[in-house]
């Protein structure tokens, strides 16, 4: 068969769409070549284009045609133009969704021959992740990734559609530009025309976006690619999208009702009706009963504050522990009262590594068990303060608050599984009542916890300077399934306190007027009381895919270590461009591979 043909007609359907609707009708159609199976007599091709599969079958009668389909490969780019007919009863699939109907082919053009590809494009066919980004383009013709990235295309679409009915504006603004501290590093651009000169590219337009409410355009939002130069994860790319909003004369309610209600828009696409209102935990509840800002609240078991009862135990352990100033918090774990000895000392291990002096677990069976020596009444105590059942398994850790409470917040997570939980049930929740600050360990200062624009609650204020960590702040944040999917406040509206929250986080007068000059300045001619949030649009359209990973969801995603596999990215340059940018490289870092550091 010739390639490179053109085909005369032009196609009628997607293979995907033909249904038994369409049974006697001549269709012409497109696409790639999945899977050729010889019987002899009968050559059965299955077409492939984005909308599906279908059967298309050539019979021996037609002579010239089955030599040419015999000559058919997969990945082979066809035109077919044929009739739609019913399959017989036995050939039916009930597993595909053109399973009913199959093409009978009158006429076939070859467009493109291909090599072999470097694996199957399936969804059955697990290729590596490496293999799969290095032939992205490949990876994107399975029919999940075509799904997914039809998906992302709705979406966006459906966010443009519900904000322009609420009278917000997409706006651009720029990439190149000066940092915008979101608690990453940012990716750099070095200046030509300015030697010795960076651009930043944004890790969100959050000055940008404030400025607009200055300038007057009342309600801005932008579907947009923010630049985080961070350690990777499941849902962290190097690149990602932001349904970014922000709104003039609204307070905290107006931001998280709009919000709910593009949720809730938006899942209409998989046909769920998220419940409104959305519930709601401050963030000492989420720490206290979650051990976490992000809780699952699919999963239903709770942390237990048992100092008080721990206090009245005669344990030394606890004891000491209390005495130091610690609680004493206990997690049920429903139904996992036969775990063995070897997983419960796993959990102990865990606890251990991440900085408790351990775990206590006990069990009732005809009587109590654990590693803890207790009297009977003790046990019973703890038991039944905790509420736990007989057959469940009561963990407990007395240690400081914050230590027990994270641990058990991940053995919380570990002794969930969702999947097992069968339903794809969603389960949303906001966190407000954000500290303002928190103390990084890493950096040994105080930084913002959401970001320096956040205002601080007005009954907190007296307290910025001499006890900043006590400061609330009117941050919240959309929390789903345990995924962080978006994060907002409401903004510092004036000038001064803008000044006295960049002091706090030890910004000295130079560096703030170097840094945020213009923006202090913009602050002082008339600013309307705002606020906004952002969302991770890739993490919201993973969960709508039902997908684990965001790179399932981007069409040309990093891989964990920030690489581009596909075009061998970040690669060197010729040194007459970086001459000319007046940037030199140590000599160490010359010459080596895209993915050596
Ligand atoms: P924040 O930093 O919380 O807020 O970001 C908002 C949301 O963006 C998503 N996100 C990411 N998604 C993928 N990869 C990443 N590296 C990544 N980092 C963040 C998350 C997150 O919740 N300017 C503020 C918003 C505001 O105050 O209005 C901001 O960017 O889903």
């Amino acid at each position: 068969m010739e390639s490179n043909k053109t085909f005369k007609d032009r196609r009628t359907h997607y293979c995907g769409e033909l249904r038994r609707k369409h049974i006697g009708e001549k269709v012409v159609l497109f696409g790639w070549v999945n899977k050729v199976r010889d019987i002899g007599s009968l050559v059965f091709i299955d077409l492939r284009d984005r909308e599906g599969l279908v059967q298309v079958v050539v019979s021996k009668e037609q002579k010239q045609l089955i030599k040419q389909a015999k000559q058919i490969r997969m990945e082979n780019v066809l035109g077919v133009k044929g009739v739609v007919q019913s399959r017989k009863e036995d050939m039916k699939n009930p597993g595909l969704s053109t399973g009913d109907i199959e093409v009978q082919a009158d006429e076939m053009t070859l467009f493109s021959e291909s090599a072999t590809p470097p694996f199957v494009i399936s969804d059955d066919v697990k290729a590596t992740e490496e293999m799969r980004l290095k032939y992205r383009y490949l990876d994107l013709r399975k029919p999940s990734m075509q799904k997914n990235i039809k998906l992302r295309h709705k979406a966006a679409l459906k966010v443009r559609n519900f904000l322009d009915q609420k009278g917000f504006f997409e706006i651009e603004t720029p990439f190149l530009t000066k940092s915008t501290p979101e608690g990453a590093r940012d990716y750099l651009v070095a200046s030509r025309e300015y030697k010795g000169r960076f651009f930043a590219l944004p890790q969100s337009p959050q000055i940008f976006k404030q400025i607009f409410m200055i300038s007057g355009f009342d309600r801005y939002f932008q579907v947009v690619r923010c630049f985080r130069d961070e350690d990777l994860r499941a849902d962290r790319q190097p690149e990602f999208t932001q349904i970014d909003m922000e709104m003039s004369f609204a307070e905290q309610e107006d931001v998280l009702s709009i919000t709910e209600e593009m949720m809730v828009s938006l899942f209409e696409l998989i046909g769920i009706k998220p419940k409104r209102p959305f519930p709601r935990l401050t963030y000492k509840e989420s720490m206290e009963k979650y051990g976490t800002d992000r809780p699952d609240l699919r999963n239903e078991m709770e942390i237990k504050d048992l100092t008080d009862t721990g206090s009245k135990i005669d344990s030394n352990i606890i004891k000491a522990a209390l005495e130091a100033g610690g609680e004493l918090k206990g997690l049920v774990v429903p139904n996992k009262g036969d775990l063995s000895r070897s997983q419960l000392d796993k959990a102990g291990e865990k606890a251990r590594k991440a900085g408790a002096k351990g775990i206590i677990w006990i069990k009732k069976e005809d009587r109590f068990k654990s590693p803890l020596k207790l009297k009977l009444e003790d046990f019973a105590h703890l038991w039944k303060e905790s509420g736990a059942q007989q057959k469940d398994l009561l963990l407990l850790i007395a240690d400081k608050s914050e230590t027990a409470l994270r641990i058990l917040g991940e053995l919380r997570m570990d002794f969930y599984d969702s999947k097992k939980s069968e339903n794809r049930d969603i389960e949303f929740v906001w966190v407000t009542d954000f500290p303002l600050f928190e103390w990084s360990e890493d950096e040994n200062k105080l930084v913002s916890m959401h970001h320096p624009f956040t205002s601080p609650r007005k009954e907190d204020l007296s307290r910025l300077e001499k006890e900043p960590l006590k400061v609330r702040s009117n941050a919240y944040d959309l929390v789903v399934n345990g995924v962080e999917l978006g994060g907002g406040s409401i903004r510092i509206q004036d000038m001064e306190t803008q000044k006295r929250i960049f002091k706090v986080l030890d910004l000295g007068q130079e560096e703030m007027k170097k840094k945020f000059g213009f923006f202090l300045e913009a602050l002082t001619y008339g600013t309307p009381p705002h606020g906004g949030i952002a969302l991770g649009f890739d993490r919201t359209v993973m969960i709508l895919a039902g997908e684990q990973s965001i790179r399932d969801v981007i069409p040309f995603p990093k891989t964990t270590s920030s690489l581009c596999l596909m075009t061998e990215s970040p690669s060197e340059v010729d040194s007459k461009r970086i001459d000319e940018l007046g940037i030199k490289i140590i000599d160490k870092y010359k010459g080596r591979n895209h993915d050596e550091k």
